[in-house]
């Protein structure tokens, strides 16, 4: 199954997400691939030691038949990553004058789709042509929501845009509530509301806030090796397992 960690909103706690199911997937044994479509690279530092050739723009810009030579082992035990690089801005910008240019990474993927249970895409948060492929090629999108105000602004456009992107109606979605604050009345109240419109959409687990899981994250770490008792972790780890129950639609 693909997966696209999506929000067009930043500092909602993507990356965290993608890097954290990623490497808790991988840890149970699954073959997992974690595809970095954000210039920033982050997702890629946490689970890769140098820079590589290796990237994302050869992913998407050579022929889908090459995919595999982009994809490159991490750090850990069956986790693998196409990674991104500083060049990857101008490849979004070439893109644009490509044939197909929103089925790019889709095509790419098929290539490479057999040696993987799960794939997680960590997206990049612009709705724009990376983002356009992530839509396509997913057959889930995890939207990470932090609660406060303006939480859920974005949220319809980008499931407008994968509605006419893919040319489907019912797009298969999960909300994840990230950075939870059980301290913040205002955030319970959003918290609320969000489970009133999409009941069926939301994901049981919650992630809290927590020291650990920034920590992790600005020292470029899965949780599980940087404070693998942490409440973090298990929440990741929860978030795993019910990824591993989910029928998407
Ligand atoms: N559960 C959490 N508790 C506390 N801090 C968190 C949590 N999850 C993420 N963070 C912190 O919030 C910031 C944003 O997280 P992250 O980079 O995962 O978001 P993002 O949506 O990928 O951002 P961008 O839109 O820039 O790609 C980071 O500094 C990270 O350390
Ligand atoms: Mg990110």
């Amino acid at each position: 199954m693909i997966i696209a960690i999506t929000n067009s909103k930043g500092g909602v706690g993507k990356t965290t997400t993608a890097v954290n199911v990623a490497t808790s997937l991988a840890a149970r044994g699954r073959h997992t691939l974690l595809v970095d479509l954000d210039p920033q690279a982050h997702a890629t530092r946490c689970v890769l030691e140098a820079e590589t050739e290796r990237n994302i723009s050869r992913f998407i810009m050579d022929r889908p038949s090459q995919a595999t030579r982009a994809v490159s082992e991490s750090t850990l035990p069956n986790l693998d990553l196409v990674p991104s690089g500083a060049d990857l801005t101008e490849t979004a910008e070439l893109l644009s004058a490509r044939i197909r240019r929103e089925e790019r990474l889709s095509r790419a993927l098929e290539w490479v789709s057999e040696d993987y249970q799960h794939i997680i895409l960590d997206c990049p948060p612009v709705l724009g042509i990376l983002a356009y492929n992530a839509l396509i090629a997913a057959d889930l999108l995890i939207i990470p929501v932090q609660p406060g105000v303006g939480a859920v602004v974005g949220l319809d456009a980008l499931l407008d845009a994968t509605r006419e992107l893919r040319d489907e109606e019912d797009i298969a979605y999960r909300i994840l509530i990230t950075m939870f604050d059980i301290r913040t009345t205002r955030t319970n109240a959003i918290v609320d509301e969000l489970l009133e419109e999409n009941r069926k959409r939301m994901l049981k687990t919650v992630i809290s806030k927590s020291e650990a899981l920034n920590q992790a994250t600005l020292a470029s770490k899965p949780v599980k090796l940087f404070a693998p008792s942490s409440r973090g972790r298990h929440e990741y780890d929860a978030l795993c397992d019910e990824i591993l129950r989910l029928r998407p639609r």
